[in-house]
């Protein structure tokens, strides 16, 4: 009988947990990893979404897994990481992409607001790393964490999410240092505005009425001027799919800058 976690020439599958997978960066890493053999565990909390998305990556082969966990509950990112060794065994990596926006004046953000942020894109991408620690350190395996350009520089009136992104660029730092001497790598990915249902929400929500424009505005912050565009999710992924091969062996603590020198002044 052939092992299920067993590619054709010997070497084990690799396994990937993905939260956000029902997202746009989530989906297009698993896209990626899962041309490249990988089995992924794709996590979400919206589960409607993540049938859907994992329905129509997987098309009956059995290489994915759907997930449906709350990030911000401590005991669900636990949930998600056991669900994943007792389907295949293992965990090679972590990807996480679960995060959520927000912006507008300071002097407006309610504790609400705060903690929500907090809780999805801080504590959310920390328990979940936690949580996949012991796995991660069986195979020396890696984790890449979704961070920004916010988490590089400030912006005006995203001072929530700017700080919340800046959190998960200093604990990949520290995780980094923290695990190195167990083999497991931990890098960050800062890009700039990525076309996904995330920067959609953010123009119809805060555009005032005035979706396009509020999508030329932030365009018009860049520095290629008539050349800006939004970077596609695919491209992103590409990056995270680098980062988790063997040959990205020295990179980690990395917080790698995607976003065509926008912070780069
Ligand atoms: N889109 C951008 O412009 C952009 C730019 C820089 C960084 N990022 C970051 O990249 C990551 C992926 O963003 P995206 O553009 O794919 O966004 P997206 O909105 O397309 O996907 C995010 C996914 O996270 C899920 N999610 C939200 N809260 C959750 C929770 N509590 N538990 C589990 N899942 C939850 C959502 O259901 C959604 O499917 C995020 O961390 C985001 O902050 C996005």
């Amino acid at each position: 009988m052939t092992d299920p976690t067993t590619q054709d020439n010997g070497s084990a599958t690799r396994v990937a947990l993905i939260t956000g997978g029902a997202g746009g960066v989530g989906r297009a890493t698993a896209v990626r990893l899962l041309l490249q053999g990988w089995h992924v565990g794709l996590c979400d909390a919206n589960a409607d979404r993540l049938a859907t998305v994992g329905r129509d990556l997987d098309r009956g082969a059995g290489h994915v897994l759907e997930i449906v966990a709350d990030v911000r509950v401590v005991s669900e990112c636990g949930d998600a990481v056991r669900a994943i060794s007792e389907w295949r065994g293992r965990l090679d990596c972590l990807v996480n992409a679960a995060g959520i926006w927000t912006e507008g004046p300071s002097e407006q953000v309610t504790e609400e607001e705060w903690d929500r942020v907090f809780d999805v894109n801080v504590k959310g991408t920390f328990f979940m790393c936690r949580s996949a620690i012991p796995e991660l350190e069986r195979t020396s395996g890696s984790i890449v964490n979704l961070s920004s350009d916010a988490g590089i520089n400030g912006f005006p009136g995203t001072a929530v999410y700017c700080a919340s992104k800046g959190g998960v660029s200093l604990l990949t730092k520290s995780l980094a240092l923290e695990l190195a001497p167990r083999g497991v790598r931990v890098n960050a990915i800062c890009p700039s505005d990525i076309d996904t249902p995330m920067l959609h929400y953010q123009a119809a929500t805060f555009g005032n009425g005035d979706p396009e424009g509020y999508l030329r505005n932030l365009l018009s912050l860049y520095p290629q001027g008539e050349r800006a565009r939004f970077i596609k999710a695919d491209e992103v992924a590409s990056f995270i799919e680098y980062l988790v091969r063997p040959e990205a062996g020295p990179i980690t603590g990395a917080c790698l800058s995607i976003d065509f020198g926008t912070t780069a002044g």
